[in-house]
């Protein structure tokens, strides 16, 4: 055997040096295993990614051993899948097929999933048998190969079946590692971070400072083996190896001591607490190591609001996370934009930690860290829920009171600003330097690494992290050993600051370059005028990529110095970064500022105080005529002295919160740091704001103290110009908010303003801060009750008593940090005050609702806004049905009326039409309002009218608009802010229709123009305003509705535009979305592909081809206009022509829709990357509530998320079909697609192909195992072809059903509806069943051809039969108790005896008393219940609905004859379609009271005499016939019938006339009610009874009844 030359660190573990570590170990690992674990067989497991990268090179390594051993190797599919039952087993067969012995030593060669799965299996395997881990993934380098845990997942979770077994040894070969993808790299540095944060500070702090060269070292492959050997390694190498061995040997050195887990071994699971919990949810879209990265930020944030850690570690920890590319909070955007993102609630989350292994009992525990390097306890801590809850929660309120901690002392962050200049002074000055108070940030962390990097300085922490100890270097500087950059990631500052600092670098080697560089980011931002003003004083500096940016190339020559000029327009920190190093200058320089204004002179100012500090003092030059400053200034030479200690000022800005609660509470805060002598404006806020306001203010030079006055006693201040100190005015906006008392004399505004106005000015640029602040105050400070208004360069607040400041507001804070804070101010004195995004605090004070507990004592608690986070506040509509109000626009004539009466009656709301409002405040009308004030007056006053509606009437109402409310924009503003709220609905109508009925109306003043002109330019404006559009399809309604010959047989498929108003309105509202029940609950459920180019070919034959189905399929990209029929290949059909199928359609069925667009290499015609175009087309459809839309999963994720966020109560199916006939329902890789399936879709839709029957069984287990996890979706599972119908047959939601009506089916193999049940009778799905009618006598009933023709024309195995019997007896009981009793009808005289017979009433048969219908029920445990319905009153109330003339929006009154059992069932019925009065006649008067008794809630009025209605009430639009028809006469000389007259139809609009009586068909009434007017539409007995055994059928079977052909049958049976 050939030796190998290696170098490899070894970590001992458990007592043994098991751990090797090295670069290119394959030989040595092979050699190592065969030298020191002698065995038969070698079997090495691997995954395809790895194995087809790396096991080449074991093979070889294998065959050179020359040993007598067998070397075997198995590969699996790569992914958490893996970890399976399924696939433990494949390996265990495939050793024992191989005939693997005791003695066969197994290689786990991959990442951790690679680990487990084979570490179990050795750990299991003739009882146990020796393995070796060989990780490829950073991961399971440092972590998963350590420690001997194994295990697989099963769907009940992660991890739950596994062993402790330990390797013989674990090899880490770093060189594996350039393989890895860059992600999986960040996932396991987050391990490697959380070790170092846990146990070694140094670790750590290399971490933060060489990141870049980290990354750097996986990046370069390394040639011939480079890193085999020491003399070989590379720096980097040696930094990564360094790095993985230190992590390696802290998880190593606790197993050893704890190898169990019972105490110490709890500490790896730092982060891992919340971390796992989040995991849970996000998996597997987040890897373990970022979902563990956001639980460490989380986890040392609940230490640090318990008091444990401070700020500065937390933040230190936020930073290295983020230089791994790790996301470090949940709204990262690689998270907040998941559609699984939506189940991070708290409560979830909290549920989750429940389960917790880690809790004692009830209590959850976390790791607390003290300080980076150390926790809090050597084991995991408890901590309570609230504190947890308050950690996690996006929003935040206060407990108002009073401060505990008052009189408060402290100190507030350190300004950033004085923080990066302390920083670079302290580094290039001599001596030792103790920064206290340094705001820690990306800025100073670079600029440390940097400084070390140039040997300028060393730094180090004291007092865990409180104080940085500089050791200066004098401004001695060397350029980074081995050519290394300098990389400063996005730090701008640092860029500006170092930029001159590495001119600085003394000439040691002319070739030597200092370069420094930056992110993608950082390449782009300018600093051109600073390279060139140091180019021109003699510096050589070279871009390297693009002019003016980063990177630079710097020549280590020296400052020249003598006479700089600097453009100093375009940022201060240029003049800065030179005048901290011109000290250092080879000559002393004269710094002069060149074109024209100087930006930011506050800021230079500022630097040059603290150089004086430092030792060095600058003078600025004047004009000798003038007296005034030049910008011109001369620096000596010299060198900075550093102080002892040097406290960084505070944030006077920040300072402003504590010192403003003070004055609100009427309690007292001194902050340090912070006194007259300060650099910063914002320093003079407690002198110029608080105390003209009342407060007590002392500031010495370094301190402020402030008293504030009693509770309720803050003054107004008249007038301030807030210019010094603009950032604090968000905090004297909230203070005057409560200023109550007027100003001090002299400060009262002389022009009439209110006493309590505080008038702040020079402040205009607030607006263009993080968001525009003045109008920020102005919204928010309004939600609290307080009134404001808006000034050019700034805002009036007028006071108000405390006690009418409104509780509750929830602020929202523009992701500002000042605006955040401010309102704090306010939450600590009006209760229950919510500030939405507690996060946006960590741009300058991360910390500061725990320094409000913990420093000013006031307690804060977390809030949960809504547990929809992210995607539901982008969603137009809430996810729950919502009352908001609806809007309805568009053309004048477009019907919105008609429909918004419509849409209030089926939403049971209120309908308002502005126009009457309108005509209401100005009863001259609008016509005359126009005259007198014009056209702009009157659009005003629309939208002013348009603004109170939804103030006063935002929930419950239907509110139509006049057609030109889109004519301006403040009112198109208006509606498109409406639509995030309610649904703004389009009425769209023709605009032929539309012409013609205006041409008949005369109360609206004429347009002026021609309607076609107007209509075009609001066309678009509608169309931008909208959330919905409601087609008014009146074309074909007109057509069909009015044309019928013969009203009183309208052929079932006639729809009414009533019940398209019920199903669209009471769908997008949420109220009732018409999603098809048979998904969840259980029962088999089917769609029908319409596959016409025009559906309106189809529109006769729908309601045949429907027969049973629960949607309808609309293929879209199948549809072609008639202009494009003979298109062949893929095409997109025009929105407008879509638009109008699905309305067509929607005139036919109620039945959901599904919306398709299939592409073509998914077997469609869509063409494949026509992306834009298939999203508008799904935008459409939701637009129209559309139900369900399909959607590929292979369209782009963005595409994908934005729809969901706007899908309303529309349903997704995300689908992905492969019609190759390769995919296989048993690979890793569909399991893969249909997590990103279940992830996108409310259903999973997946399409493969059948080579043979087998296909169906592997589709059939695939179905089961993804039922059977915890977030399983329905599942749409298809296999296309011949050989697929066995998976048509028993897919089970959604199977997509073919007729023999239509042209073509939409896929070879497709079943009709009828076909799948014969094929599941006969597969034993479905076992025949008996239905029978009770009652007598019933020889000439039309239900047995109802039903028998139904269930024949369904396929469905039943039989219905006549079952008459004298009583209710035991001959039923046995009939109703039999296992094959499907359902009963129930007939007079029975509908009451039965009842005691069933098990309950459903609450309408209950409410009527009276049951018609007997449904056997399975409940959840098996037993069979019987349930009594009713469904004789939906017989009515469908007949109503659907035969009422368009005449009567909403019927008022209405009239029942006689008052027997069928007239209990219309009372409900009547009272159900809301119709207020029903009148009530029986020849009998007592058997009418007792009716009228039996419904207490109805107002039914009893008449004494036809025709006659009393108390002038209205006459009624419908009419229910009760009685036999022999009861009634037309003849007055018939005295034993009721007399019919003429004046029973006095209804001007006519209505609806029902005749319960079944014989003759022409009863007296229908006659009377033909012969009175077409307005009259007639309903005979036997329709009713069509139509509630149409219910009945539908629900014992849960199927819709074939309508058409039933109706024919009956009728011809009636007939004979
Ligand atoms: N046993 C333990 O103590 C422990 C600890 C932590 C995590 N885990 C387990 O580890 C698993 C996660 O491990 P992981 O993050 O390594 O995932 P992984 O094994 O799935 O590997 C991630 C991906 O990288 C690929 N890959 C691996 N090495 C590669 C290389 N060198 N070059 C190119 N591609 C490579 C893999 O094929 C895979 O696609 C989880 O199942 C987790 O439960 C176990
Ligand atoms: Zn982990």
């Amino acid at each position: 055997m050939a030796s190998v030359d290696v170098d490899v660190r070894k970590v001992s573990i458990l007592g043994k040096e098991s751990i090797h570590c090295g670069f290119h170990l394959v030989p040595y690992i092979v050699k190592t295993v065969t030298a020191t674990l002698p065995s038969s067989t070698y079997v090495l497991i691997t995954d395809t990614h790895v194995g087809s990268l790396h096991l080449p090179a074991f093979q070889t390594e294998f065959s050179r051993a020359q040993t007598n051993s067998r070397f075997l190797s198995y590969v699996v599919s790569p992914g958490e899948t893996s970890k399976s039952r399924e696939c433990k087993a494949e390996i265990e067969d495939f050793l024992l097929l191989n005939k693997c012995t005791r003695d066969t030593v197994i290689l786990a060669l991959g990442g951790g999933v690679i680990g487990d799965l084979v570490g179990f299996v050795a750990a299991t395997f003739m009882r146990g048998v020796r393995f070796v881990q060989i990780p490829t993934t950073l991961l399971a380098m440092v972590d998963s190969s350590v420690g001997g845990k194994t295990a697989i997942d099963t769907p009940h979770g992660k991890n739950l079946i596994g062993a402790f077994w330990q390797p013989e040894y674990i090899f880490i070969d770093a060189a594996f590692l350039e393989t890895l993808p860059a992600r999986e790299f960040s996932n396991g540095m987050a391990e490697v971070i959380k070790t170092a944060a846990i146990w070694n500070e140094k670790e750590f702090a290399a971490l933060e400072s060489r990141a870049a060269e980290i990354f750097a070292a996986i990046q370069t492959p390394s040639t011939n083996f480079a890193g085999r050997t020491e003399s070989t390694r590379s720096a980097a190498q040696e930094l990564l190896l360094s790095v993985i061995a230190g992590s390696i040997g802290v998880k190593a050195h606790i197993v050893t001591i704890d190898e169990r887990e019972t105490g110490l071994r709890n500490l790896v699971n730092f982060g891992h607490t919340i971390g796992h919990a989040i995991e849970a949810v996000l998996t597997p879209a987040m890897l373990h190591g970022e979902c563990v990265a956001v639980g460490m930020v989380l986890e040392a944030e609940v230490a640090r609001s318990l008091g444990i850690l401070s700020q500065v570690a937390v933040g230190r920890l936020t930073r290295v996370l983020k230089a791994y590319n790790l996301p470090v909070s949940l709204s990262d955007p690689r998270i907040a934009s998941l559609p699984a993102a939506r189940g991070l609630s708290v409560t979830k989350l909290l549920d989750i930690m429940r389960i917790d292994k880690k809790n004692s009992g009830a209590q959850k525990k976390i790791v607390l860290l003290s300080r980076i390097g150390a926790t809090y306890e050597q084991k995991a801590t408890v901590v309570d829920d609230a504190v947890i809850a308050k950690t996690l929660s996006d929003a935040v309120k206060i407990v108002p009171g009073t401060p505990s901690k008052s009189p408060i002392r402290m100190a507030t962050p350190g300004s950033k600003s004085i923080s990066n200049r302390a920083l670079l002074l302290a580094a290039l000055g001599s001596g030792t330097c103790r920064l206290r108070n340094l705001l820690h940030s990306d800025d100073t962390q670079v600029m440390m690494n940097a400084l070390v990097e140039l040997k300028g300085a060393t730094f180090d922490w004291e007092d865990g992290g409180e104080t940085l100890v500089v050791s200066g270097g004098g401004g001695a500087l060397s350029v980074p050993k081995d050519n290394k950059e300098i990389y400063l990631g996005n730090a701008g500052t640092a860029a500006r600051f170092l930029t001159t600092v590495c001119t600085l670098v003394g000439a040691a080697n002319v070739e030597q370059r200092t370069i420094i560089t930056g992110n993608a980011r950082m390449k782009q931002r300018p600093i051109g005028p600073l390279v060139e003003a140091l180019r021109a004083n003699g510096s050589t500096i070279d871009y390297i990529e693009s002019q003016g940016c980063l990177p630079l190339s710097i020549a280590p020559a020296g400052l020249k110095g003598s006479h700089i000029r600097l453009a100093a327009s375009v940022s201060s920190q240029y003049v800065s970064s030179i005048l901290l190093c011109a000290p250092y200058a080879t000559e002393s320089v004269t710094l002069e500022l060149t074109g024209g204004q100087v930006i930011s002179q506050p800021y230079i100012d500022m630097t040059i105080a603290m150089m004086k500090t430092f030792g060095v003092v600058v003078e600025r030059l004047t004009d000798s005529e003038t007296g005034q400053p030049l910008d011109v200034y001369r620096i000596p030479k010299g060198t900075y002295t550093n102080p002892a200690v040097y406290n960084i000022e505070s944030d006077a800005s920040s300072a402003t919160y504590p010192l403003a609660i003070a004055a609100i509470t009427g309690t007292t805060c001194t902050i340090e740091n912070i006194g007259y002598g300060s650099l910063q404006g914002d320093a003079r806020f407690a002198k110029e704001v608080l105390e003209p306001m009342g407060c007590e203010v002392v500031q010495t030079e370094t301190e402020t103290t402030v008293t504030g006055p009693p509770v309720g006693q803050l003054r107004a201040i008249g007038l301030v110009d807030m210019e010094p100190m603009t950032d604090a005015f968000l905090t004297a906006s909230v203070l005057a908010a409560v200023a109550t008392r007027p100003p001090k004399d002299g400060r009262v505004l002389k022009d009439g303003s209110k006493p309590t106005t505080t008038r702040i000015i020079g402040i205009a640029n607030q607006r263009v801060k993080e968001c525009n602040r003045i109008k920020a105050m102005i919204d928010e400070l309004a939600k609290l009750g307080v009134e404001t208004s808006e000034l050019d360069d700034g805002l009036e607040v007028y006071g108000k008593p405390l006690a009418e400041l409104k509780e509750g507001a929830s602020v929202h804070c523009y992701d500002d940090h000042r605006v955040a804070m401010a309102f704090s101010v306010l939450g600590s004195v009006v209760k229950d005050t919510i500030i939405e995004e507690k996060r946006c605090v960590e741009k300058t004070w991360p910390n500061w609702w725990d320094d409000l507990l913990n420093k000013i004592g006031l307690d804060v608690e977390g809030v949960e806004l809504s547990s929809v986070q992210g995607l539901a506040s982008a969603s137009r509509l809430v996810e729950d049905s919502s009352r908001a109000s609806v809007i309805l626009i568009g053309m004048r004539g477009s019907g919105k009326t008609f429909i918004g009466e419509l849409a209030a009656n089926a939403l049971g709301w209120q309908f308002i039409d502005a126009d009457v409002v309108f005509e209401k405040k100005h009863p001259i009308g609008v016509r005359q309002f126009v005259q007198q004030n014009g056209w702009p007056a009157f659009r005003e006053e629309e939208t002013a009218i348009l603004q109170e509606l939804l103030a006063q009437h935002g929930e419950g109402h239907v509110i139509s608009l006049g057609g030109g409310i889109v004519e301006t924009p403040a009112a198109r503003d208006l509606l498109k802010a409406y639509t995030k709220k309610g649904p703004v609905v389009h009425i769209v109508r023709e605009i032929d229709e539309v012409i013609t009925y205006l041409g008949e109306e005369t109360a609206r003043p004429a347009y002026g123009e021609p309607v076609i002109d107007v209509f075009k330019r609001r066309e678009p404006w509608f169309a931008e305003c909208c959330s919905h559009e409601f087609v008014n399809y009146t074309g074909v309604l007109n057509s069909i509705e009015a044309s019928v010959e013969d009203d009183s047989k309208l052929a079932p498929s006639v729809l009414s535009v009533r019940d398209e108003v019920f199903r669209f309105f009471q769908h997008i509202t949420g109220l009732q979305p018409n999603l098809a029940p048979n998904l969840t609950n259980g029962r088999r459920s089917y769609f029908l592909c319409l596959t016409y180019p025009d559906i309106t070919l189809a529109l006769p034959h729908i309601e045949k081809m429907t027969a049973g189905v629960d949607a309808v399929e609309v293929r879209v990209d199948l549809l072609r206009s008639s202009k494009d029929y003979d298109k062949l290949g893929p095409y997109i059909p025009p929105t407008a022509y879509v638009t109008e199928q699905i309305a067509a359609l929607r005139h036919k069925t109620t039945l959901p829709l599904i919306f398709t667009v299939r592409t073509a290499s998914q077997g469609g015609q869509f063409p494949d990357h026509a992306e834009k175009e298939a999203f508008e087309l799904f935008v459409t459809a939701i637009r129209l509530g559309v139900e369900y839309i399909d959607v590929e999963i292979s369209w782009s994720e963005k595409n994908i998320r934005n729809l969901i966020a706007g899908k309303g109560h529309s349903q997704i199916i995300a689908s992905w079909h492969d019609w190759s006939g390769n995919m296989r329902w048993d690979s890793k890789a569909l399991d893969e697609k249909y997590g990103v399936a279940r992830e996108y879709g409310d259903i999973v839709k997946i399409v493969g192909k059948a080579n043979r029957l087998e296909d169906n069984f592997a589709l059939h287990n695939f179905v089961l195992r993804q039922r059977a996890t915890s977030d399983a979706k329905p599942i749409i599972a298809i296999n296309m072809g011949v050989e697929g119908q066995m998976s048509r047959i028993l897919n089970s939601t959604f199977s997509p059903v073919t007729h023999n009506l239509l042209p073509t089916k939409a896929a070879p193999g497709q079943l009709t509806f009828a076909q799948i049940q014969t094929a599941l009778h006969l597969l034993g799905q479905l076992p025949a069943k008996k239905f029978y009618l009770f009652g007598t006598p019933i020889a000439h009933s039309m239900s047995p051809t109802l039903h028998n023709t139904a269930f024949e024309v369904l396929g469905l195995p039943h039989k219905y039969e006549l079952f008459e019997t004298e009583t209710v007896g035991d001959e039923i009981r046995a009939a109703i108790a039999a296992p094959n009793f499907g359902g009963a009808s129930v007939t007079i005289p029975f509908k009451r005896d039965i009842i005691p017979l069933l098990d309950r009433l459903s609450p309408d048969a209950e409410a009527i008393g009276a049951v018609n219908t007997v449904i056997p029920v399975l409940t959840a445990d098996g037993a069979v219940q019987l349930v009594g319905e009713n469904t004789d009153w939906r017989g009515i109330t469908h007949s109503i609905r659907r035969s009422l003339p368009p005449s009567v929006l909403k019927p008022e009154a209405a009239l029942i004859i006689g008052a027997g059992g069928t007239s209990r069932a219309a009372i409900y019925a009547l009272w159900k379609l809301g119709i207020e009065t029903i009148y009530l006649f029986n020849r009998t008067a007592s058997s009418a009271h007792a009716l009228v008794n039996a419904f207490p809630d109805v107002n039914i009025k009893f008449i004494a005499a036809l025709g006659a209605w009393p108390d002038n009430g209205p006459a009624p639009t419908v009419i229910v016939s009760t009685v036999p028809a022999s009861a009634t006469s037309l003849d007055s000389s018939n005295s034993d019938a009721i007399l019919l007259t003429k004046s029973l139809f006095s209804a001007p609009t006519g209505g609806v006339v029902i005749d319960m009586a079944y014989k003759p068909a022409e009863t007296p009434l229908l006659v009377l009610a033909r012969n009175t007017g077409a307005q009259w539409r007639r309903v005979k007995g036997v329709e009713v009874l069509l139509e509630q055994g149409y219910h009945q059928l539908h629900l014992w079977t849960g199927r819709q009844a074939p309508k058409t052909i039933v109706a024919e049958r009956v009728w011809t049976a009636y007939s004979s």
